[in-house]
């Protein structure tokens, strides 16, 4: 029975409820439009974007010249397949994947792929056969997907693994850096010394994979040392270094990937995706041909991967974002929000660290459970702003609004924010 009383958006979720599996998990928002930094929903109440659709949305929804490349592309073709049919929009994004790439010298190539989680299944496939070796090192409070191989890496047990053993083989994980938490890069260095002596040979482990910004995993971010120490541990080991940059990258913190922030290191493979495709699936692999070129052909790929309307509308994404003047606002914002955190932090006491790189921004809440930010979060949507937790305690208030978001729009969510915190 169609459901005809309350609100359109309720008249909406009731009919979710009924037709859409519950372990998809449930928000109150339901989506009419979306422009910029703005979503209205069905029964036209209009909100700030603090979430992007999980960080999908650094170029803003519907840019404009995203949607142009996307109805260009669409009056061309829809689909082929790039193993049937080569197209130009899957090369050309990876030659701009190969230009942007922080994968050092010589030359770059990429797969592109529908997903995060495809993508770091298909980076550890590739690290396998280059190096040999079936043994992959991921750490604390790393998200990595939630298909089999991406779940096993991912940490944090409800919901993303509670009932959906058994896991992958050869997955073993290592204390990441949390100075917040006294955890500081010396004892995750010692640490991960520890489970080469105690748990895992490193002459048998292909690659380490590290977000530089933890995302669900509460916006950790790598100490400036970190990143180039465990390079080195790596180069000393034969193993190559995976940079997870699904949610830090394509320009999130301010730079097109979040590992340029630190020095001494040139990541072997990196993970692209979420925002590259500006609102549609996409995501990439990228390396040095020696390493990518370690899978024979027909090794990699997929039905959907690289879809030429997705390469359209990345082609647009990464013209926007590489752009330095794009990059310098993006920083900009991260110094206003910043500032503005810092303020709000002085004045809520119970804010236990704000934290981040450049506009990649979250604030940690001193009790280890997700009760007051669900509150927090809750009580955001009632005044109007859409806002995420994440973090392994689902603590930490995470802010990805999209990098085009005008002063005004961010003056008005970070006001209800400081309202929803009852600062
Ligand atoms: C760092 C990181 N890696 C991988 C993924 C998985 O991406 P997807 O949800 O597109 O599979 C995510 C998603 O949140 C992510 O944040």
């Amino acid at each position: 029975m169609p459901v005809t009383e309350g609100t359109h958006a309720q008249r909406i979720s009731a009919e979710r409820a009924r037709y859409v599996a519950a372990g998809m998990a449930t928000p109150r928002l339901v989506v009419a439009a979306a422009e910029g930094a703005r979503i209205t929903d069905v029964d036209g109440r209009s909100f700030i974007d603090f979430a992007g659709g999980i960080g999908c949305q650094n170029t803003g929804h519907r840019h404009a010249a995203v949607v142009e490349a996307v109805k260009e592309q669409a009056d061309r073709y829809l689909h082929q397949c790039f193993m049937v049919g080569t197209y130009e929009p899957y090369v050309e994004v990876c030659k701009r994947l190969a230009e942007l790439s922080p994968c050092g010298p010589g030359e770059q190539r990429s797969i592109l792929v529908n997903s995060g989680a495809e993508a770091v299944e298909n980076a550890v496939k590739i690290a396998r056969a280059a190096t040999g070796r079936p043994a992959v090192v991921v750490f604390d409070g790393a998200f990595h997907g939630r298909t089999l191989l991406a779940m096993t890496m991912t940490s944090k047990v409800k919901p993303y693994k509670a009932g959906f053993g058994p896991f992958a083989p050869e997955v073993y994980r290592a204390p990441v850096p949390y100075p917040h938490h006294g955890v500081s890069s010396d004892d995750a260095i010692a640490a991960l010394e520890h489970l080469f002596k105690a748990d895992v040979d490193p002459s048998t482990v292909a690659c380490v994979v590290l977000e530089p910004v933890q995302g669900e995993g509460g916006f950790v971010t790598m100490p400036a040392d970190y990143p180039a120490r465990l390079a080195e541990l790596c180069r000393a080991h034969g193993i190559l270094y995976v940079d997870d940059e699904v949610q830090s990258g394509v320009g999130r913190t301010g730079t097109m990937w979040a590992i340029e922030h630190y020095e001494g290191v040139e990541p072997d493979l990196l993970v692209s995706g979420k925002s590259i495709g500006g609102g549609l699936p996409l995501a990439g692999v990228t390396g040095r041909a020696e390493v990518m070129d370690a899978v024979a052909p027909g090794g990699l790929g997929g039905t959907f991967g690289g879809n030429p309307l997705s390469c359209a509308a990345a082609l647009a994404v990464l013209d926007v974002v590489s752009d330095e003047g794009f990059l310098a606002q993006a920083r900009e914002l991260g110094e206003t929000l910043r500032a503005r955190l810092d303020d709000i932090a002085s004045r809520v006491q119970d804010i236990g660290e704000v934290r981040g790189l450049g506009p990649m921004l979250a604030f940690e809440l001193a009790e280890r459970t997700p009760d007051r930010a669900k509150a927090v979060v809750d009580a955001a949507f009632e005044r109007g702003l859409v806002l995420l937790s994440c973090g392994l305690y689902g603590n930490v208030i995470r802010l990805l609004p999209p990098l085009t978001i005008s002063p005004d729009e961010l003056d008005e969510g970070l006001g209800i924010l400081e309202e929803s915190l009852g600062a």
